[in-house]
């Protein structure tokens, strides 16, 4: 059987890491093209390392129709589309940037994939298109209703996917939307490596559990949940890596257009969450219930009986061990890829 080769958008990040790992160790080979705005090229070496496989690593941006020419020079049989600005206060605040990154890169890579006849994508979608959920667990064919310009983004690339597909019935794309990615992998040496404030729960619980920050802020302690604050659907990032495996090679089999919901179908509120990490961290994380923030909702959790149909795909680890590694990671690498600490 021929190596296929797979071109991944922004895979110097969180989620591209743990991705090209798990694609190596598939026996894919790996073009990362990123312009490493969020991340660093420390990240790409790691994952050699822990591959024991070299990746070609493209310093660019998506949206630079020379660095995509010279990308696809080369032979690619698909790409996994991570590349992408990802906050969502930020993307209030700046929705051009937002609209510019997100949609105008994914049109470019489209554009530049049309040029090369390259016709399977997996792209990185979020269950933030369902905006605030009607019904739990939530299934694909949920509403889609943005309630921010991040999540905007998503859904018109989505819509832009849907498009491409139906103008070319040899085409795919496979947009899953994740929920709440958490965790590192569990060798300790890739991880999320937040530039600012952390956005997410996790990686601030952790970074108050090793003294970057005085205490957690719990965004509301009254809503309709058993415990009264916020639950959501976190998943271990391996299982998310491993599901851009399974989506490729679904992607490889099939055509047409497929939304697939990853999560684990369960949920974990705040308080779940914290009470999780110190047992991980045989550490207290200070915290203090501060007021509910705009466009939270109370609970948000998947139905992720497609992905399991289709793909093959459920999430095997949990929160635990996803903290346990986690916590692994921010020791080993407190000041994130700056500090270099596991480089070796
Ligand atoms: N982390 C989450 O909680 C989460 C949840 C749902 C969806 N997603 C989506 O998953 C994808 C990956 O998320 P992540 O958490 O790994 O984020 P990340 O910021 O760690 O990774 C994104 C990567 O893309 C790169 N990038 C951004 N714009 C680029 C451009 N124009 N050209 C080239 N590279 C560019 C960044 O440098 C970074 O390495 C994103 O599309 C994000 O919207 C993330």
């Amino acid at each position: 059987m021929t190596v296929k080769t797979v071109l991944v958008t922004g895979g110097a990040g969180y989620i591209g890491t743990h991705t090209m790992v798990e694609l190596l160790t598939s026996g894919y080979d790996v073009v990362c093209l990123d312009n490493f705005s969020n991340s660093s090229p420390e990240a790409v070496k790691r994952v050699e390392k822990i591959a024991g496989k070299r990746v070609t690593s493209v310093t660019g941006d998506v949206r630079d129709r020379e660095v995509m020419s010279r990308v696809f020079k080369r032979p690619i049989d698909g790409v996994i589309h991570f590349a992408a600005l990802k906050a969502v206060g930020e993307s209030v605040a700046k929705p051009t940037d937002y609209y510019g990154n997100n949609v105008g890169g994914s049109l470019a890579l489209l554009e530049a994939m049309n040029e090369r006849k390259v016709r399977r994508i997996v792209f990185s979608s979020s269950a933030t298109v369902y905006g605030v959920p009607e019904t739990l667990p939530l299934s694909e064919d949920a509403p889609v209703r943005p309630i921010n310009p991040y999540g905007h983004t998503k859904a018109m690339v989505e819509q832009i996917l849907r498009d491409w597909c139906a103008a070319d019935l040899t085409c795919t794309a496979i947009v899953l939307r994740y929920f709440n990615p958490i965790g590192a992998h569990p060798s300790g040496t890739i991880g999320e490596d937040p530039h600012d404030v952390p956005n997410n729960l996790f990686p601030f619980i952790a970074q108050v559990a090793i003294g970057k920050r005085d205490k957690l802020t719990i965004w509301g302690g009254d809503w309709e949940t058993p415990d009264g604050t916020g639950v959501r659907d976190y998943l271990h990032v391996v299982d998310l890596a491993r599901g851009h495996v399974d989506a490729l090679r679904y992607g490889f089999e099939n055509t047409g257009y497929r939304n697939i919901n990853l999560g684990t179908g369960q949920g974990t509120s705040v308080l779940q969450m914290v009470a999780a990490f110190e047992r991980a961290a045989s550490k207290k994380i200070s915290f203090a219930i501060g007021p509910r923030r705009a466009g939270d909702v109370a609970a948000c959790w998947a139905d992720g009986s497609s992905a399991q149909q289709l793909l093959g795909w459920r999430a095997a680890m949990s929160v635990e061990q996803a903290c346990v590694d986690g916590w692994r990671w921010q020791q080993q690498n407190p000041d994130g890829y700056r500090g270099q600490r596991t480089a070796g």
